[in-house]
């Protein structure tokens, strides 16, 4: 699936405006004193359960974590069995929002399955496309042929 055009949350189905205020809330927490930019993060799993995040940076920029990869963290360090992931919320104060950054797209990588992405801002404008269209020809475990 090709990036949507412009769509408004208020006229998306409820489990998205859910996911939506749940980003936002997480993008509140943001901690970004080096970049000013606050992101959240919310993800849904396969069985509905949900978890958010922000971004969390660092003196030594390098060990600046995504809101995404801490949303998928918390989730990955809390669900017994395999994880995977069906929808993945992104808000950012950006006209256009903002897209997952590639180490997020690996990361994303590892769980997903026919999962979709939404990108959205605080104007409550965002996009749906899907993981595989966002993110194709992925490295993952299908290659790595162990011993
Ligand atoms: N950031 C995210 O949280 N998610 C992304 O996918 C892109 C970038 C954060 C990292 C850093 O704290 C700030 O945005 C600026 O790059």
């Amino acid at each position: 699936m090709k990036p949507s055009s412009k769509l408004r949350i208020e006229q998306a189905p409820q489990r998205l405006q859910d996911l939506y205020e749940q980003a936002k809330l997480a993008r509140s927490h943001s901690y970004s004193p080096y970049s000013g930019y606050a992101v959240g993060s919310a993800i849904r799993i396969h069985d509905g359960r949900t978890w958010s995040g922000c971004n969390v940076e660092n003196a030594s920029y390098g060990a600046t974590v995504c809101a995404e990869r801490v949303a998928i963290q918390k989730a990955a360090s809390e669900v017994e069995g395999k994880l995977v992931i069906a929808e993945v919320m992104v808000v950012t104060d950006s006209n256009p929002p903002w897209s997952p950054c590639g180490m997020c797209r690996q990361v994303i990588a590892e769980f997903a399955q026919d999962t979709q992405v939404y990108t959205a801002n605080l104007e409550g404008e965002y996009f749906a496309l899907s993981f595989a269209e966002l993110f194709p020809s992925a490295f993952d475990r299908t290659q790595i042929h162990l011993p």
